[in-house]
């Protein structure tokens, strides 16, 4: 059954997951704040990306599917960074949105030009009846200078225009290809052009040269620093550089709750490899990648991979996939992407060492200021690698895992967001809300509850609260009905609910309740700490 996007919403703010930023003064579109619940299952969220691909990763060993073993180092790097660090990533020439609207529709179009596409166009929807119909909205689109106007249904070889059947190879001779529902395209308004990066200002006097942007992805911080991570650690290509940290981005249609932000989180991968060996590395990340949302609870229906057609690709990429996820708020059948992994080549590497690499004219390109100095250059440093045994020096090829924390959370909470039957305090079968989050995500682990406040049972659930409380997030509650309590675990995705009751007080037992099964088992008090563990592990 579909999920219900309202549903969703309406519990997270309830129960204090997400807030709408400044909400008191009316908000601001597209800034999104955590709740007290909501910062706990971020912040596991970003633990478990953290643990699972730097922190834990064993470069001993050669994981299953990797072509062989690799290190993993972190960094950490600022918000605020040179600005000639965005005229060579290309984000200052081309990170721009052409923003169009539609006259009849209203709706609004977007057009990302570092990806080469509209992005996340199932906002985009072009309806035509015939392929005539299309090629002269193609058409339309070329001449008002939209050059990628990519319009594929995500998951279908085949797509029915009107009473014509077109096969996607048909449908990409075009170069413009058509969109899953189809509407006139109608009067468009001239493109308005504008970049997407929040321009600010360094030191007091300001200026032009004082001028510079908060950086719109994480992944460049990785790459001006390629040199000192080399030089201060021990690693060996193949090796993965990562990073968590909030990017923005001044995104003309924030929308869909946090799913399109204006700052978000972002965690980023940059993996470097010999370039012969690049193509392997990426199918390894893409797989490994995609593993990695189902071992924390997606589910296998609702993600898909999508290979991005040539025509798609960013300018610097080779080949790009997107993990995308089935978000309730997209019509059946769309999917909206969780997650990028590109082949990157030697593009930033190579950009940052010689400057602006102009996407149409090979080589490099360099502007001059009146004075005929070059206005932007290459960091002028040496950004090759020199492989030991071999003495051959090369530039690293990267591939790129590059996932958003926020958008992960939104796929996790929609997961999680289930009703079923279960019984009340009554023990007649009522509907309830719960949010079967994995055990690793969950915000609280686990609740504690006396049965009823007297006979000695809060001192008995208190001294477990305090034992827990050691290792995990955990949560007391004493007041109300028991059921009511559960209710109120369940819709928090707490997965474990301990209750000391009357037996409690003689043998030293509890049960524990399991949130998705509803199973109640009676352990000790001693096991209470490991039973938890164990299960959160499991
Ligand atoms: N370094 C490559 C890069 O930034 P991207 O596809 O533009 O690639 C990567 O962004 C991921 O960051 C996306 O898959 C998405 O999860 C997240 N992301 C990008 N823009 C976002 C936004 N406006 N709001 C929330 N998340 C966003």
């Amino acid at each position: 059954p579909m999920k219900s996007m309202d549903a969703i919403v309406s519990l997270c703010k309830r129960r204090g997951f997400l807030f709408q930023s400044s909400e008191i003064y009316g908000g601001v579109q597209g800034f999104w704040d955590y709740g007290p619940l909501g910062v706990e299952l971020k912040r596991n969220l970003k633990d478990a990306w953290w643990r699972d691909m730097i922190a834990g990763h064993n470069e001993l060993v050669s994981p299953a599917g990797a072509p062989s073993p690799f290190e993993m180092v972190g960094l950490d790097c600022t918000i605020i960074m040179h600005p000639q660090v965005w005229k060579n990533s290309g984000h200052y020439d081309l990170f721009h949105d052409f923003m169009v609207d539609c006259r009849e529709s209203k709706k609004r179009y977007r057009h990302d030009q570092v990806r080469g596409r509209f992005v996340e166009y199932q906002d985009t929807k072009i309806f035509v009846t015939t392929l005539a119909e299309a090629e002269q909205e193609a058409d339309e689109v070329r001449r008002r200078g939209m050059k990628y106007f990519k319009l594929r249904p995500k998951n279908a070889d085949e797509l029915t225009v009107g009473d014509e059947s077109i096969t996607l190879d048909k449908l990409d001779s075009h170069d413009n290809v058509l969109g899953p529902d189809a509407k006139s395209l109608g009067t468009l308004t001239e493109p308005r052009e504008f970049n997407l990066m929040f321009k600010t200002t360094l030191g007091a006097l300001g200026g032009d040269d004082a001028t510079t942007f908060l950086r719109p992805e994480t992944a460049q911080g990785i790459f001006v620093n390629f040199k000192n991570v080399l030089d201060s650690s021990r690693v060996k290509i193949p090796f993965g550089i990562g990073q968590v940290g909030k990017s923005f981005r001044n995104e003309i249609t924030p929308r869909n709750f946090t799913f399109r932000s204006r700052e978000f989180e972002q965690m980023e991968i940059e993996f470097f490899c010999h370039p012969d060996q690049s193509q392997a590395w990426y199918g390894y990340w893409r797989d490994r990648r995609l593993a990695w949302y189902k071992s924390l609870g997606l589910s296998d229906e609702s993600l898909i991979m999508r290979e991005h057609h040539t025509e798609e690709l960013a300018h610097y990429s080779v080949g790009t996939a997107d993990i995308e996820y089935a978000f309730p708020f997209l019509p059946e059948g769309e999917y909206g992407e969780l997650e990028g992994i590109a082949h990157r080549g030697d593009f930033d590497l190579r950009s940052h060492m010689e400057g602006k690499l102009d996407p149409s004219t090979k080589p490099m390109t360099v502007e001059l200021n009146e004075d005929g100095k070059p206005k932007y250059r290459g960091s002028g440093k040496d950004l090759t690698y020199r492989d030991e045994e071999s003495n051959e020096k090369f530039i690293p090829h990267v591939i790129e895992p590059s996932a958003g924390a926020d958008r992960g959370v939104l796929a996790f909470l929609c997961e999680a967001f289930n009703e079923d039957e279960a019984p009340d305090e009554n023990g007649k079968m009522q509907t309830r809300t719960v949010m079967k989050l994995h055990p690793r995500l969950a915000p609280i682990k686990a609740a504690v509850f006396p049965l009823v406040k007297k006979d000695g049972m809060p001192e008995v659930a208190q001294e477990i609260y305090g034992s827990l409380k050691e290792h995990f997030n955990v949560f007391y509650d004493a007041k109300g009905a028991v059921g009511r309590r559960y209710r109120r675990q369940d819709e928090a995705g707490t997965p474990y609910c301990i209750t000391v009751d009357g037996d409690s007080l003689t043998d030293r037992t509890v049960t524990i309740r399991d949130r998705d099964t509803l199973e109640q088992t009676r352990i000790t008090i001693d096991e209470v700490v490991d039973v938890v563990r164990d299960r959160i592990n499991a």
